[in-house]
């Protein structure tokens, strides 16, 4: 009889092999550090820097957008008592929840959850995390403000983002300046980027500080930045 550690393992081979590359966004291994699948996007060290700075101890974490749930699991690690992954994509949701079954560690879940079509968070949580989601798509379909509502709306004290805080219409967006114009207010836009951190905040508001995790000089930068937002 098979182990049941071969028989997840088994599953997570098929569950990556059966996916497009495209919807693996980070790359995936497994717990002894062989690699799954390669993901679409490379991972910065300095992102992985800045997220060890962040204070997870003892804190619940829901992880908006987890995929695999690479960030999931480092705020795990890094003492978040309790982590909900979530994301609307079944498959890498049953691939995140073998990978913590593997790494035995019943203080993280996953589950399917679409966070534009729901009002509200599956539960209470002390900090909401958005890794890498708020890119070209999300900005050109205008879905910044709802998903910002969706996370104010609840009664977490911490948000934590990882965006790249301004953006080049052309490059970046891939839309004109004009066209941009269209979607978002003058005041953000300058020298033909878009400032998605001020955008973020003045839709937070005064409620909320926004703090740079990330070492951020104001000015253009490719990666994306970590920046944590806290309740006042
Ligand atoms: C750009 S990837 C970021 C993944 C992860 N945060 C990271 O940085 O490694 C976005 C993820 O969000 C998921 N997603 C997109 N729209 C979503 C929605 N409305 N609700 C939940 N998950 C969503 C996608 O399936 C994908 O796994």
């Amino acid at each position: 009889m098979r182990l049941p550690e071969e028989v997840l393992l088994q599953r997570l081979h098929g569950i990556v092999a059966g996916l497009n590359q495209d919807a693996i966004y980070r790359s995936v291994y497994d717990p002894w550090g062989n690699l799954l699948a390669e993901g679409v996007e490379p991972l910065k060290r300095q992102l992985l820097n800045d997220f060890g700075k962040v204070d997870f101890q003892n804190k619940t974490v829901v992880d908006l957008g987890c995929n695999f749930g690479l960030f999931s699991f480092l705020a795990s690690a890094g003492g978040a008592r309790r982590v909900l992954g979530l994301d609307s994509m079944p498959e890498v949701v049953e691939g995140a929840e073998i990978l913590a079954r593997l790494k035995k560690n019943d203080t993280i879940a996953f589950q399917v959850f679409d966070f534009e079509e729901q009002k509200s968070l599956p539960g209470s949580f002390d900090m909401v995390m958005l890794v890498d989601f708020f890119g070209k798509s999300s900005i050109r379909k205008r879905k910044v403000d709802g998903i910002l509502e969706f996370m104010t709306s609840s009664d977490a004290r911490e948000l934590l983002f990882a965006i790249r805080p301004i953006n080049r219409i052309e490059s970046d967006l891939k839309l004109t300046t004009s066209t941009f114009a269209t979607l978002y207010p003058q005041k953000y836009i300058h020298n033909d980027s878009f400032s998605l951190l001020d955008y973020i905040g003045d839709i937070l508001g005064s409620q909320w500080q926004i703090e740079p995790i990330s070492r951020y000089d104001g000015k253009y930068c490719k990666h994306k930045l970590l920046f944590l937002c806290r309740r006042i």
